[in-house]
């Protein structure tokens, strides 16, 4: 029988817990719980620098319910914003890539156009309430953090600093490493149908790998046997 879900998930547990309770894997407010306390406020690895390499090249990406668009612009600053217009919410760019055709977003719903630096500067529509001041709609920005090559984002409204300050000094010295010289020859995407947690457990902990190994091998004998 599935434990009831509970509001205090988390309460009282230890580092020496072996593992958190089942619903911290399938209770939809344990994974609210998770966006709001890890990946709305932490910087988030999401491309290299050379991914946009070429002024107006974008991507978007997706952090639980909130859509980011990177894009270099034509002065060649890497730059993130919500991808949503300030105008009715409309996904602005609705390709995973790709390289704008102008040096303008433009909303694909009422177009709504704003400068590659978020600005709000042209509204076609002719009614627009009295006092209304476009400086006042920009894009929402996202932080956004360089360090050797990889770039990074951080959704939390006032996130500051770089990437690089909130790195775990116990996970070592990497300067030896030309990281920045490293290009991406190939990528692979994976859709998981899991919890996050489950995908890191495994990835992190090589508790898994004596027994699975063993059941590796006596599968690979039993074959080779056969
Ligand atoms: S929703 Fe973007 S212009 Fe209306």
């Amino acid at each position: 029988m599935q434990p009831k879900p509970s509001d205090d998930l988390y309460t009282g547990l230890t580092r020496l817990e072996p593992t958190l309770p089942s619903s911290a894997y399938w209770d939809a407010r344990a994974y609210g719980r998770d966006l709001d306390a890890i990946w709305y406020k932490s910087w988030l690895l999401v491309c290299r620098e050379a991914d946009l390499a070429q002024p107006l090249a974008f991507r978007t990406f997706r952090v639980g319910t909130q859509e980011i668009v990177v894009l270099r612009d034509e002065a060649g600053e890497l730059r993130a914003f919500h991808n949503t217009c300030r105008h009715r919410g409309s996904q602005l760019c609705q390709e995973s890539e790709g390289r704008l055709k102008a040096r303008l977003l433009t909303c694909p719903y009422h177009a709504w156009s704003y400068s590659l630096r978020g600005d709000l500067v042209r509204v076609p529509s002719k009614s627009l309430p009295e006092g209304f001041d476009k400086a006042d709609y920009p894009l929402y920005g996202v932080a956004l953090s360089v360090w050797r090559g990889f770039v990074f984002i951080n959704l939390a409204e006032d996130a500051a600093g770089s990437a690089e300050a909130s790195f775990d000094r116990a996970s070592g010295n990497l300067a030896n490493w030309p990281l920045e010289t490293l290009v991406t020859g190939h990528a692979l995407r994976k859709v998981m149908n899991c919890n996050w947690k489950i995908f890191w457990e495994n990835f992190n902990e090589c508790l898994h790998c004596p027994g699975v190994q063993r059941t590796c091998r006596g599968w690979c004998r039993s074959m080779a046997e056969a």
